[in-house]
């Protein structure tokens, strides 16, 4: 192949895999199959690999996915839009409801009733009215966006231009959905005059929602189901199930499957019934979502980032297909964790086409889950299976069979490598992990790519024109082999000695956009920093939480250096739980697990101070144990933590804002002691968190605030001596402004 034969290849499938990107993540109307868009995704690769010219001429080199469709405005929600978290069996649903009564301090006899109604499998849509005029409807976009398809939504019959009787504003939130014989009929239409034909009803109903030219919107049959609200300018009634029946008076479309249940035995049933309709109901759902129905409950039991902790979504269980497990690949992820991926002929499973899918791990090939209990009846994978496999929702797919009469009898049991692929380091497993993990730290050329890619990521520092592609290249010329490196590139590679600009692929401008994007990310923000570190368990939310705690970087590492040796303790109590399990289990009797953990504590050496630190830690919203050890092992690793300070050195870092900045409680620091008697201490720190104070478990001169009810001992006593304002529950109440 000459490089004018390889050149033209390349362009053609550079515009094939930008069609296929838009027709996928933008149009939801994906135009091939998985394997199709691999095979061109790795030829295309490859072809860049050879020729690293070719980098300037392609527009896919470093995306994943297409931008937001443009030609639509965009909106920003008053009220973020949330999703719901997700139970799948009935034991999640008891779980969620003990949760809720424990939040609220419900005993559990008081009366706690629920929504029920079916998950509808859409898009969802919000409508705002303004004296009973629709004036805009935005798609939910990442919750805090949304596009504007205002025009589009005004052709949709089941949505009201006007509304009597309602507030003065009014945001109605529902699903857009198409209907299985209005889908059916669409593709016909569409087959025949040569359009787009449609994956499944809910790619029609976003790819008809969102039409540049309303007039074919109009021209779809869509539907609407109102079930939630956002900006209101006065309350819509006391319950849920009452707002629903004045959405219905107002004129919306509700789903008539949706009903009052005052019980968990009846939240279940209903779900089974509905799931037993699920063939008939003519429109895709894909599970039963519960309510709180008093709105003064959901009130006290609020958000957590992104789901409201007053709902769930039970959803059904997954579809399934059979096909033939071709290979197995092993990935090396950025904190060295070996991953199977299976490779799959390629199968429809639920409208989708899937050629990969999770294997978890080598316990899960061989049959054994976390625990070391058998799944699948013990049933070990083997190249060459056939193997069920499972979707459900957005979940990657996994196997969740194998077929053991059709398994060729030359299949061998899989051999876990017990190698690194990439850097040949022991791949070593701990004791309590499931995963194998490479050992070779930052010169296993896998997780260093893999930590860089995450550290340019969208989420984490987001350098223009520094993407994985970019990131790769660098790293196989070792021009940069750690995120500070970064920074250093112009000034090594840069203006001196034009290296940069005199590179394949890159020119007099590129480069200098490039230095110019750098430079504008040497100021920081703080969560940001945090999350694009790659710290094992520490996402998006948690480094947010983290950010919005310690505010400094100063501050979150000297309080996990201060932590260290409660960590340790709590990493030695869980080994020692884990030891008495299996004794026990091996001596057949029960588990002794609290003197077990107090025993191992016993022999560590924490200080009330560490251990303060570590609670402190521990009780950042939603962050727990897990994450809080993966954070204090990697400060504690000599190696990563002389990689921060280098890049520390070239950052400034931006604290985050207190989210509610005009509450009167922002930024000050409480906290709670002695016993509170209109909240639990659950409830109360997730309210003054969502005000934007700091809870600390401990008194100190940095502390604003103590909120002592009755009981309360020596805080009480540490706060008046230096002079701490000193509230009681009710006078907190007031000043929080809600009793
Ligand atoms: S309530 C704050 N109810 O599911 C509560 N959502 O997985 C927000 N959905 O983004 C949602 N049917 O698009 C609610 N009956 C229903 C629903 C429903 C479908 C969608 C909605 C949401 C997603 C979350």
């Amino acid at each position: 192949m000459t490089e004018a034969e390889a050149r033209a290849e390349f362009q053609d499938l550079d515009a094939r895999i930008a069609a296929a990107d838009i027709a996928y993540h933008r149009d939801d109307a994906p135009e091939l199959s998985d394997a199709d868009y691999d095979r061109m995704k790795r030829r295309y690769l490859a072809l860049l690999e050879a020729y690293p010219g070719f980098s300037e001429l392609g527009q896919r080199v470093d995306t994943v996915g297409a931008p937001a469709a443009s030609g639509f405005g965009k909106i920003a929600h008053s009220v973020r839009m949330m999703s719901l978290s997700n139970a799948f069996e009935d034991q999640d649903v008891v779980e969620f409801a003990g949760g809720l009564r424990r939040y609220l301090g419900l005993g559990t006899e008081a009366p706690l009733a629920f929504t029920a109604e079916p998950k509808i499998d859409g898009l969802s849509l919000a409508l705002r009215y303004e004296q009973g005029r629709l004036v805009q409807a935005a798609t939910r976009g990442d919750g805090a966006v949304g596009e504007n398809v205002t025009e589009n939504a005004r052709t949709i019959a089941d949505i009201p231009q006007e509304i009597t009787g309602a507030p003065d504003v009014l945001e109605v939130r529902g699903e857009v959905y198409m209907s299985h014989a209005d889908f059916e009929a669409l593709n016909a239409r569409q087959a025949e005059t040569g359009g787009k034909v449609f994956a499944n009803p809910r790619n029609a109903a976003a790819g008809s929602l969102r039409q540049l030219d309303a007039e074919i919107t109009r021209s779809r049959p869509l539907r609407f189901f109102a079930y939630s609200w956002g900006e209101i300018s006065a309350p819509l009634a006391e319950t849920q199930i009452d707002v629903i029946r004045r959405f219905k008076a107002l004129g919306f479309q509700t789903n008539p499957l949706t009903q009052l249940c005052e019980t968990i035995d009846a939240l279940l049933a209903h779900y089974h019934s509905i799931e037993n309709q699920r063939a008939e109901l003519g429109y895709d759902i894909d599970g039963v979502v519960y309510k709180v129905n008093d709105l003064s409950l959901q009130e006290r039991l609020g958000f957590r980032s992104t789901t409201p902790r007053w709902a769930i979504a039970h959803k059904f269980p997954a579809e399934l297909a059979w096909t033939r497990l071709e290979g197995i690949d092993i990935q090396v992820g950025r904190t060295g964790a070996l991953s199977p991926v299976a490779r799959l002929h390629p199968v429809t499973v639920g409208g989708v086409v899937v050629s990969n899918a999770t294997l978890h791990n080598e316990d899960y090939i061989s049959g054994l889950d976390s625990k070391g209990e058998t799944i699948r009846g013990g049933k070990d994978i083997r190249i060459g299976d056939w193997v069920q496999i499972y979707r459900a929702g957005d979940v990657i797919p996994k196997v969740a069979d194998v077929d053991l009469t059709r398994r060729p009898s030359e299949a061998e049991p899989y051999v876990f490598p017990t190698e690194c692929p990439r850097c040949g380091s022991p791949a070593v497993r701990e004791e309590g992990d499931a995963v194998r993990r490479c050992s070779g730290g930052l010169i296993c050329p896998a997780q260093a790519v893999e930590k860089l890619r995450h550290f340019v990521s969208r989420a984490a520092l987001d350098i223009e024109g520094l993407g994985a592609k970019q990131v790769e290249q660098f790293h196989r010329d070792a021009w940069v082999k750690e995120p500070a490196d970064i920074f250093e590139l112009q000034a090594r590679y840069g203006s001196g000695i034009q290296q940069l600009k005199n590179r394949e692929g890159w020119g007099e401008k590129s480069a200098t956009a490039l230095f110019l994007a750098i430079d504008d990310k040497r100021r920081i923000e703080f969560a940001r920093l945090i999350f694009g570190l790659g710290i094992r368990h520490v996402g998006e939310v948690a480094a947010r939480d983290l950010a919005l705690h310690f505010q400094s970087w100063k501050a979150l590492s000297h309080a996990t250096d201060l932590a260290r040796s409660a960590a340790l303790a709590h990493r030695a109590a869980d080994e020692a739980e884990l030891d008495e399990r299996l004794a026990a289990q091996a001596e057949g009797r029960r588990a002794r697990i609290a003197e077990a953990r107090g025993a191992a504590i016993a022999k560590c050496e924490v200080s009330a101070e560490a251990q303060a630190a570590w609670d402190d830690l521990i009780s950042v919203d939603g962050l727990g144990p897990t994450v809080a050890l993966s954070l204090s092992d990697a400060f504690a690793n000599p190696d990563e933590r002389a990689a921060f300070d280098r890049l520390l050195r070239h950052l400034e870092v931006i604290a985050p804002e207190a989210p509610a900045e005009d509450s009167p409680v922002a930024g000050k620091t409480v906290v709670f002691t002695g016993t509170l008697e209109k909240m639990t201490r659950a409830e109360a720190k997730a309210r003054a968190e969502a005000l934007g104070a700091k809870v600390a478990g401990s008194v100190s001169k940095r502390t604003d605030i103590l909120v002592a009810g009755p009981g309360a001992g020596s805080k009480a006593a540490k706060a008046a001596e230096l002079g701490i304002l000193i509230l009681d529950e009710d006078q907190w109440l007031d000043l929080i402004g809600r009793a």
